[in-house]
């Protein structure tokens, strides 16, 4: 049964208030180090939200720091390792600052394992907490501050929602908000059911809330997030599924535009692409992972679609929504991968013609069915293919790019590059720079694109 609490009911965060200034004898900072995907960068706007309230500023300065949080990713084993790099260099200002309170969540710390090394290896570390107990942070800080020992809570229950929780916001123009929580696709490879527990989505009433006091704050897009965003409602007393939430957040006032992630291939139906067309909100790309070309190993990854189901989804969307563009996630040297394997996800990158991809060479992740797969390939032997989809990418990316050139796209400005140009994505997700005044950040303006080098360079019109 899916519970919906409130945030905070024992009043933890006014019990901190109070106690940082006896504590601190200032305000004291906090710094927050995000890793991995924007479920987290979202999660980590709820922890400053919830730390801003509770009396504490931020800071980007582990010198100035009293409380430094990582929150954490555990999808491949690259990010796993530079987080306990990160984390072994705390011992020192640990030294400095007594008060000091070291902190580590997010996906990696849901695990028993991770627990377990952290507790032994890294003794300088005051609180550890899964993704199910995140609200809870002011009661762990409040009982670390008040003589507890050191915290580790990492609860399996992931039955509960907690709605109201405070959120501060990292930027002003793109909004992130999560409208479900975890999956339950158990692809084989992935650890997110094992870290991020069953579906659950929040009810659409919170969710249109949410967006309309964005909408209200000036926010220009708002990115909705979800391991599984195509089977938002089910489990819902409402009668509701993903589209029928795109269409009553298009219906909101304002000029402002939707963006969505992640859709699994094997839900998303015709129903959602019609709806990505008629809605003018809703913006023309879609991020769909297909892992692989393979069939077989499509298989082998547990996915439930086979290439030929993926290509009519993508041939349906190019003829439905016009200007459609597509990104996805690909999986290089899953166990059992053959070069004949990996030619077939060549073959579908070129028929696709994806705007982007998001490539990762296969990373076993302890407890998940893949791990303990035959995979005789070495990692250098898949280093190589990997590099192979690279240089086929690229140059689908720039006969793409070069298209473009002489076009006007709509565009929202989003941020200042460094070379001091405007950047701004299009409808379908394109990127482009070009020359204005930082007043137009947050604004749509008409840019033509005059130029493509290594990145689309344009004017406004
Ligand atoms: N190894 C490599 N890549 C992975 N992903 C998920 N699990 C693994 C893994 N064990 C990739 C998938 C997913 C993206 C978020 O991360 O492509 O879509
Ligand atoms: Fe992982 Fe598959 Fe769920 Fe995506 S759909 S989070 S890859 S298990």
């Amino acid at each position: 049964m899916l519970k919906n609490t409130g945030f905070d009911p024992l009043g933890y965060v006014n019990r901190v208030k109070e106690i940082l200034p006896k504590i601190y004898g200032k305000k004291p900072l906090a710094l927050i180090n995000t890793y991995g995907c924007q479920q987290n960068v979202s999660d980590s706007e709820k922890i400053k939200g919830m730390l801003t309230t509770m009396g504490y500023g931020l800071t980007e300065d582990v010198e100035k720091a009293d409380f430094v949080l990582f929150n954490t990713c555990a999808v491949r084993g690259h990010a796993e390792d530079r987080v306990f790099g990160n984390i072994g260099v705390m011992k020192q200002y640990k030294q400095k600052n007594k008060n000091m309170i070291v902190a580590v969540c997010g996906c990696m710390a849901q695990q028993q394992i991770i627990a377990d090394k952290v507790r032994k290896s890294y003794p300088y570390v005051d609180l550890l907490f899964g993704t199910h107990v995140t609200t809870r942070l002011p009661e762990f800080i409040y009982k670390r501050l008040t003589g507890s020992g050191r915290i580790f809570e990492i609860s399996q229950d992931s039955s509960e929602i907690v709605e109201g929780v405070p959120i501060s916001r990292d930027g002003k123009i793109r909004g992130w908000l999560p409208i479900m929580y975890g999956c339950d696709n158990f692809c084989t490879y992935c650890i997110v059911p094992y870290v991020r527990g069953r579906e659950r989505s929040r009810a659409s009433e919170e969710i249109i809330k949410e967006a309309e006091c964005l909408v209200k704050s000036g926010y220009k897009e708002i990115f909705l997030l979800g391991q599984n965003v195509n089977s938002y409602g089910k489990g819902l007393d409402e009668d509701i599924n993903f589209s029928k939430l795109l269409r009553r957040l298009n219906a909101i006032e304002g000029d402002f535009v939707i963006r969505f992630m992640t859709s699994h291939p094997k839900d998303c139906t015709k129903e959602l692409i019609d709806t990505v067309a008629e809605c003018k909100k809703v913006e023309r790309h879609l991020h769909l992972p297909f892992q692989s070309g393979s069939d077989r190993v499509l298989k082998q990854m547990n996915r439930r679609y086979d290439s030929k189901g993926y290509l009519e989804l993508i041939n349906y969307a190019k003829e439905k929504i016009d200007g459609v563009t597509f990104t996805s996630d690909i999986i290089v040297g899953f166990p059992g991968e053959t070069y004949e394997d990996f030619e077939k996800t060549v073959k579908l990158v070129k028929e696709v013609e994806f705007a982007s991809l998001f490539t990762f060479i296969y990373s076993p992740r302890n407890g998940t069915p893949a791990a303990s797969m035959p995979d005789p390939i070495t990692r250098k032997e898949k280093g190589v293919w990997f590099n192979e989809l690279l240089k086929v990418q690229e140059e689908i990316g720039r006969s793409n790019n070069q298209k473009l050139v002489g076009q006007t796209f709509r565009v929202l400005c989003d941020s200042i590059e460094s070379e001091g140009l405007l950047s701004g994505k299009t409808s379908s997700n394109i990127e482009i720079m070009f020359e204005g005044s930082d007043q137009l950040l947050g604004q749509f303006v008409d840019v033509k694109i005059t130029q493509y080098t290594n990145s689309l360079k344009g004017e406004i019109v």
